[in-house]
């Protein structure tokens, strides 16, 4: 647990006190997030009568400063609503700059140039989460008070002490911030970075004070634009005055589903995240998962199986619908489903190799928060900058960091992206089109009401421990905090393994599932969910304890 008491006469900054807290339970309203900070700034804006959108408003922004390895103003998300102005999506995921091209990051052979569209500027998309934020203001607050909503964020941009974790993983980019930035940065100092030490952003505060008076426009206009700008001319990257003025959200209509009696909603394209839920509900329904164990050989089988094509569909079929016709009522259709599921035995595992994306006739990061308001109302929000700070590059004058979102695109088919995913045509690099993301912000609703509220980062993991998380409420009747703890397996159809996280193996048969031929591989931590649900007793709010993340309620 982690407990922070800095004082005033040590430091000259007002106290800040925190505490990471991993379970609640509340009356009427609760918030999840990365950061304890956050989670308090949330449940303040609700106490002061806010909804669950002025809340994710607040949020946003304080994760922009509190937890900048993924929270942002330089990168983007999708939000998933559902509440008294009924259920909508919407996506403020990066776009190509208009300059960007098919070929940007291929050398003159046509080979994939390493890590360019990783780090640096020209890794960078244009950013969504501003334009994102003023959207679902004007649509959906109830406060109208925008102004008020990021005084929360303007005040820890002064200074917060840090976690041991947020040290941990400063040291270990401050190379990276130096290579990249050629100066200091917020982010970097001559000695290591301990538990407690005040990261202050006074750049990063200017920029929250003209968006905080100027809504959008303190972003994509005058002196920040400018700024934004300047630093791409340093560096080669591509977005432009033009690029950031022509930067919209947009409203979607969710992927709707059903899972044994529950409604869902969840992201479309250009996430990927809403289609592969879907289609791997529908792939375990017709079975009783409930007979079996959680992470008993059976159910992981089955999971894996399911996981196996979904990830080659994927591969084949997902990219961006305003750009490319992505086959969406095909791809989730229950009797191609079914018909996907066809042929899996129960003591065998099938070969990726074996396995193809369906045809058709006609055709750690991330960050993820939950919240619910006292009136019922839902907000689940993933949002990113891509990789840990994203491309490293941190806009001079202005404070923040840039997202590395490009390398969500196929730089070139068949050649893997950070997260060894594969990509086609379908996510092809286009001027102003939108990276195929996994992030699977979701809402499970029950008599038409939100129930579960869940979401987390991991890249190509995120789909895959969504579906994990709900299984285990659903199937296996667990709380939200045994649904967050239980350890997480993932399969992503290539690389034909199963990789799963530490405590997995205490408790999973993997010898049984090695001897049935499935190949499996231990790894570092997989996502960081965070969930809240809302049953007749009010609502249960858990946090990842993989991290720092932490739950308020009232
Ligand atoms: O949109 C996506 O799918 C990725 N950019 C998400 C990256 C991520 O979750 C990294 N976190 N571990």
């Amino acid at each position: 647990m982690l407990l922070f008491v800095i004082s005033s006469c040590q430091t000259e900054q007002p106290t800040i006190k925190y505490k990471s807290v991993k379970e609640i339970a509340a009356k009427e309203a609760a918030v999840v997030t990365a950061h304890p900070l956050a989670s308090e700034a949330g449940l303040k804006i609700l106490q002061q009568g806010g909804n669950a959108v002025d809340a994710a408003i607040t949020v946003q922004f304080a994760l922009a400063v509190v937890y900048p390895v993924a929270g942002n103003i330089g990168g983007g998300g999708f939000m998933v609503y559902s509440g008294e102005e009924g259920d909508m999506t919407l996506d403020y995921r990066e776009t190509a700059p208009s300059q960007a091209t098919e070929k940007m990051y291929l050398d003159d052979k046509g080979e994939v140039i390493s890590r360019l569209s990783l780090d640096g500027h020209l890794a960078a998309g244009v950013p969504g989460t501003v334009q994102g934020m003023w959207q679902a203001y004007e649509k959906l607050s109830k406060l109208k008070d925008w102004e008020a909503l990021l005084q929360p964020a303007v005040d820890l941009a002064s200074g917060f002490p840090i976690s041991s974790q947020q040290a941990g993983l400063l040291n270990h980019f401050k190379i990276m911030f130096d290579t990249i930035n050629g100066r200091p940065t917020p982010f970097t100092k001559e000695t290591p970075w301990k538990e407690g030490d005040l990261l202050v952003q006074s750049d990063l505060k200017q920029t929250l004070i003209r968006i905080q008076k100027l809504g959008a426009k303190g972003f994509y206009e005058g002196k920040t634009a400018d700024l934004i700008v300047q630093e791409m001319q340093k560096g080669g990257g591509l977005i432009s005055k033009q690029d950031l003025a022509d930067y919209k959200a947009i409203w979607r209509d969710p992927i709707s589903m059903r899972y044994k009696g529950h409604e869902l909603i969840s992201m479309a394209p250009p996430s990927s995240g809403g289609i592969a839920l879907s289609q791997l509900l529908n792939s375990v329904e017709p079975y009783d998962l409930s007979k079996y164990k959680p992470l008993s050989t059976e159910a992981v089988h089955l999971m894996t199986e399911a996981e196996r094509w979904v990830y080659a569909d994927r591969a084949e079929h997902l990219g961006d619908s305003d750009f490319y016709p992505v086959p969406t009522s095909n791809l989730t259709d229950s009797s191609y489903v079914a018909s996907r599921m066809n042929g899996i035995q129960m003591d065998k595992a099938r070969i990726s190799e074996d396995v193809k994306a369906g045809s058709f006739e006609e055709s750690e990061q991330t960050t993820h928060y939950s919240i619910v308001d006292a009136d019922g109302n839902a907000v689940s929000i993933t949002t990113t900058l891509n990789a840990e700070y994203g491309s490293k590059t941190v806009v001079q004058g202005a404070g923040f960091i840039l997202n590395n979102e490009m390398d969500d695109f196929s730089s070139r088919p068949g050649v893997p992206n950070l997260y060894g995913l594969l990509g086609s045509d379908a996510n092809k690099i286009e001027a102003g089109k939108r990276m195929l993301s996994s992030m699977t912000p979701t809402i499970v609703k029950k008599a038409g009401k939100p129930y579960i509220v869940v979401g987390t980062p991991g890249g190509s993991t995120i789909i895959t421990s969504v579906f994990q998380t709900i299984v285990n409420i659903i199937d296996f009747d667990m709380s939200a905090l045994d649904a967050v703890s239980t350890p997480r397996f993932h399969h992503q159809w290539q690389p034909d393994r199963i990789s799963y996280e530490q405590g997995f193996a205490a408790r999973a048969d993997t010898s049984a599932l090695s001897k049935m031929g499935h190949t499996l591989r231990k790894r570092s931590p997989i996502g960081r969910v965070e969930v809240i649900i809302v049953d007749k007793d009010g609502l249960q709010a858990a946090a990842d304890p993989r991290g720092d993340d932490s739950a308020s309620g009232y």
